[in-house]
């Protein structure tokens, strides 16, 4: 093992680039870490940091030959999903966050968070994590780099992103890059002892979208402190997409191919905790087909020079919510997690130093839960925090995609939207055009999950399943997208090569609370028809919202599935459809006079359509 970099000096700096060493200068001279560690990425780190991490209390070593190299780590109860009201889009001008973000002046949220920071390090260390969203090789590789006081951050951003040394040499002495500042914000006094998931009671979670800068206070929770993430590659990501001419979106990838040996690309944009990561890893129950996994959850898409959308996967690993994952729905990511390497945040753990949660066939006879209690199958509470996850290097997914570190990425033939709903959307749902396409992401409908801290269930509008990512103003935001439809080609209005839209929804329910869709890897039957719908070939019925399948154009060989059923979860009912159009008019005004005028034509359409006034 060599030895750790610690420095207590920047002379010792294993790089040069003058604007980084003046901001950890600046950072560790504000936060007065006892020492700062430059993180090259290597083996020998991660056992460095996961033994210190183990010796400390915060991980528990997993079974060896069950789950080698793996970790359990439970966060403290108060810290366990995303923390949107404390999100903030630091925009100079107010107008520019919009009606979907929290704001405050930049000045005023970097006064207030300076005096948050200022020994908040204290009796920690301060890494420095060189990172790169996307392939290294790409024509401009987007750097990053995290300060943070956090070695659980340090090893989870090695699984997510592409992190170390490689990265640092890569940039230079005069690479841009985005400065990313996070600190669990819990100094400890000379001689204190550390708990094992610390954190403050407040948090922040800031964006400076014109200094592409981002400053995290107080959680330890991927969602954020990995800030590559949703920090990074959504938030600022959009905002660079808006000046730039491309879109960062929270979508998976995959790639599709059908029994004649014809490949299309898809992404899907849901809202966290709906779906995304189980279809990325999909296994079809239909014969023939194949799908492979490029991204479960950020996709950033521009326009080849050829005029068609091809999107790059910015993440290196999966941080994917562990309940409901099991042989059955999700086996290519058990397989994933059978290879090790990876971190379990909030589920449960076995006496046998494995992992489980809810869904995962018949629970043992004892537990350890989430909380760190006793737990048996007669126990009221969950075993495992709803939004528990695993974090896991995706070059182990065993379908993988060859074209997963291409930087000029894979050429988009569908793009599905889709949310979490009992009732109203039907199983599928093609757009018209593109414009109508934009229309369904912009009055997309999701119930809540508990992704994010607050009430779950609720039916919220997810623009695009971005609410709580568009580093910038929504109407702004939907500007963009219809922007976008007209670059593709020559750039002279809608275009043969442009995705088609869809709109999905596995989540329907039967009066008696069942899903009405089995999913999961049946949902292959639906991938199936959006497929023969870009071929010509399925037939659809032209409903008021839109072209959706015949029950006779689904393909359902040898599935369990009652014509009722199938009925039911394609049915469209006017009556609900007209009861949603006082929300999305609701919706839309919010957005004043920075609502394109095509999406109040596609609304007016729809009533027009629907017999509405
Ligand atoms: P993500 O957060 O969008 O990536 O969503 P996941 O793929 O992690 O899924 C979130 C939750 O929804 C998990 O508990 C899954 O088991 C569940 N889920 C995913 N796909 C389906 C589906 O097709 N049908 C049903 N009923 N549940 C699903
Ligand atoms: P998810 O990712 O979309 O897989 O849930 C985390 C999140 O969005 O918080
Ligand atoms: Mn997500
Ligand atoms: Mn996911």
């Amino acid at each position: 093992m060599t030895a750790p970099t610690v420095i207590m000096g920047l002379e010792q700096a294993p790089t040069t680039h003058p604007k980084l060493l003046a901001w950890v200068r600046e950072v560790a001279e504000l936060t007065t870490p006892d020492s700062i560690v430059w993180c090259d990425g290597s083996e020998a780190e991660w056992t460095r940091l996961t033994s210190e991490l183990v010796a400390g209390g915060s991980l528990v070593p997993l079974d060896a030959e069950k789950r080698p190299n793996s970790f359990w780590a439970r966060t403290d109860p108060s810290d366990v999903a995303r923390v949107e009201e404390r999100t903030y889009i630091c925009s100079v001008d107010e107008d520019d966050a919009g009606p979907t973000n929290n704001w405050m002046a930049p000045a005023e949220m970097k006064r207030l968070m300076t005096e948050l920071y200022r020994g908040s390090m204290a009796g920690r260390t301060l890494y420095v994590v060189p990172f790169c969203m996307g392939p290294i090789e790409a024509e401009n590789p987007m750097f990053g780099v995290e300060i943070t006081d956090s070695a659980y951050v340090v090893i989870s951003m090695r699984i997510m992103t592409r992190m170390g040394s490689h990265v640092l040499e890569a940039m230079g002495d005069d690479a841009d890059f985005v400065p990313a500042l996070h600190s669990v914000g819990a100094p400890l006094r000379a001689g204190e002892a550390d708990v094992a998931w610390p954190c403050s009671p407040t948090k922040y979670i800031s964006h400076f979208p014109e200094e592409r800068l981002i400053w995290s206070f107080g959680s330890g929770y991927g969602g954020n402190s990995l800030l590559g993430k949703k920090c990074y590659s959504l938030r600022i990501g959009s905002v660079m997409g808006r000046d730039e001419g491309w879109l960062a979106e929270h979508m998976l990838i995959l790639r599709l191919t059908s029994p004649q040996g014809r490949v299309y690309h898809v992404t899907g944009a849901f809202p966290s905790a709906c779906g995304k990561t189980n279809l990325a890893m999909l296994e079809p129950t239909i014969p023939g087909w194949k799908v492979e996994t490029l991204g479960d959850d950020i996709a950033w898409m521009r326009f080849g020079s050829d005029g068609r959308l091809y999107a790059v996967n910015p993440e290196f690993g999966l941080f994917g919510v562990a309940p409901g994952t099991d042989w059955r729905t999700n086996p290519n990511a058990m397989r994933t997690l059978a290879k090790g390497n990876s971190l379990f945040t909030n589920v449960a753990r076995t006496d046998d130093g494995d992992v489980w949660w809810e869904g995962m066939g018949e629970p043992p006879a004892h537990l350890t839960d989430w909380k760190g209690n006793d737990w048996t199958p007669d126990s009221d509470e969950l075993s495992s925090h709803a939004n528990s996850r695993f974090c896991t290097p995706i070059k182990q997914c065993p379908i993988l995609s060859d074209a997963y570190d291409d930087p000029r990425g894979v050429p988009i033939d569908a793009i599905l939207f889709g949310g979490r709903r009992k009732t109203t959307i039907p199983l599928v749902t093609e757009a018209r055009d593109w414009v109508h396409g934009v229309y369904m992401g912009a009055t997309l409908s999701s119930e809540t999950t508990a992704a994010a801290v607050g009430q779950v269930g609720v039916v919220r509008r997810d623009p695009m399943a971005m609410l709580p990512f568009i580093g910038y103003n929504a109407g702004d935001y939907f500007r963009h997208w219809i922007e976008m439809g007209k670059g593709a080609g020559d750039g002279a209005g809608q275009s043969a090569l442009l995705p088609k839209i869809f709109y999905v929804n596995w989540f329907r329910r039967d009066a008696d609370g069942g899903f009405l869709w089995p999913g999961y890897g049946e949902n292959s039957r639906v991938l199936k028809w959006v497929i023969e719908r870009l071929e010509g070939t399925a037939a659809a019925v032209d409903t008021p919202i839109g072209y959706v399948p015949t029950p006779e154009s689904l393909d359902l060989d040898g599935l369990e599935i009652t014509p009722e059923q199938v009925r039911a979860v394609l049915a469209v009912d006017n009556d609900e459809w007209r009861a949603e159009i006082p929300q999305v008019t609701e919706w839309f005004e919010k957005f004043g006079d920075k609502l394109p005028g095509v999406l109040w034509a596609e609304l007016d359409a729809l009533k027009a359509r629907l017999g509405v006034e």
